[in-house]
């Protein structure tokens, strides 16, 4: 059976400085009347039991999502895996697979992000049942996205297209050559324009315990720090002493720390609309635009600008003549970039944290 697995643990800091004020209650209504983990939920339970649906996340955003979510909340009730601190995907992924495997030795996983727009229900349950399928043979599968712009935010994914691996409809999988995780602007540049690779989605299918086994192979310490975990709740150990192991684990995301690695990966390419609302950079493949191709929200002025994301919080911003640019103003802090340099945020976020 397929289990989905809704990531939701993630800190959303690349909305800085607005993430802190209003993300994602903003952006929420700028793509539609429910949120972005309602519309994940939905999709999911479209083909799976809501009665299968773990959820991922701490313990600080689990409340609002049970709010969120309060439609299912008797199927969900006991699914929260909850991570007392987030130590990025693949400690998180390897809790939520460790808790399948305890309910269900051939579980098949579907890890979704809660923060993704997919447009085309049918596209999307076609795309996961043949992944499942590939899945149930032993292959971590992805999905791949065509790339149209160099992101550098974003996986990229060279198939090997001489050998299909599965097949359904028009629908194919191949086996993965190559997984390279963020690359920097200028391979990120190559890639789209060699044709020859996908984006990764981000979600992904695999039986939770063959990813267990890749965990195991690639990340041995990771996998040793579950299987304390695992003894430790067999034992009925408290959660106190739990949380303690997992503060314990080094943070690795799963596309660093086993999707390059591994070579047991298949990549199933989609033809549902695909977008990570990750950035500043991607919100206008989702929000609506001005006829210049501009997202303006808030109290703004603007003369000339064109495909510019200006965003006034409290105070009033003025824009003229910009091009492809980032101005989010709050009372406390103000962002001006690039829009392609929108991922670097994360950068700011994190120098911010250090000077405390
Ligand atoms: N539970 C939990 N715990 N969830 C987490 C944690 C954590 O510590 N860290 C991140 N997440 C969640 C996020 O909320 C998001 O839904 C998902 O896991 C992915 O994390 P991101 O931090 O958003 O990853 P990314 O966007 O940088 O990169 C991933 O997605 C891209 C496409 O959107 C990678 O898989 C890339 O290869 C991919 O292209
Ligand atoms: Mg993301």
């Amino acid at each position: 059976a397929v289990y989905p697995v809704i990531m939701a643990g993630g800190s959303g800091t690349r909305f800085w400085p607005l993430s802190r004020h209003l993300f994602p209650k903003q952006l929420l209504r700028i793509i539609g009347d429910e949120t972005l983990i309602q519309q994940t939920m939905r999709r999911v339970v479209h083909g799976a039991p809501a009665q299968q649906v773990l959820i991922s996340t701490n313990p600080a955003q689990a409340e609002s999502i049970r709010i969120q979510l309060v439609e299912w909340k008797d199927e969900i009730k006991d699914n929260f895996v909850l991570e007392p601190e987030g130590r990025n995907t693949a400690p998180a992924i390897a809790l939520a697979a460790l808790e399948l495997v305890r309910r269900d030795p051939d579980a098949v996983m579907l890890v979704v992000p809660a923060d993704h727009i997919v447009k085309g229900q049918k596209e999307f349950d076609a795309a996961v049942k043949l992944a499942a399928e590939l899945a149930g043979q032993g292959y971590l599968v992805t999905f791949g996205i065509k790339p149209i712009r160099p992101e550098t935010g974003y996986g990229y994914i060279k198939p090997n297209k001489r050998i299909t691996v599965g097949k359904q409809g028009k629908l194919k999988g191949h086996p993965v050559s190559r997984f390279v995780e963020k690359p920097n602007a200028v391979k990120a540049a190559q890639y789209v324009k060699a044709k020859d690779y996908y984006w990764n989605s981000g979600m992904f299918v695999w039986r939770a315990a063959t990813i267990l086994e890749e965990i195991r192979h690639h990340q041995p310490a990771l996998f040793k720090g579950i299987e304390r975990i695992r003894e430790l709740m067999q034992a009925g150990g408290m959660r106190g002493a739990i949380d303690e192991e997992y503060k314990k684990l080094a943070p690795v995301s799963v596309d660093t720390g086993v999707m390059e690695r591994s070579t047991k990966s298949a990549v199933v390419p989609v033809a549902f609309e695909w977008s990570d609302v990750g950035s500043w950079g991607s919100l206008d493949e989702v929000a609506p635009k001005d006829k210049a191709g501009n997202i303006v929200g808030g109290r703004v002025v603007d003369l000339g600008s064109r495909r510019s994301v200006v965003y006034g919080d409290r105070r009033v911003v003025a824009t003229i003549g910009l091009t492809d640019m980032v101005v989010v103003d709050t009372p406390d802090a103000t962002l001006v970039c690039p829009k392609d340099r929108a991922q670097d945020v994360k950068k700011v976020v994190d120098i911010l944290k250090q000077q405390g």
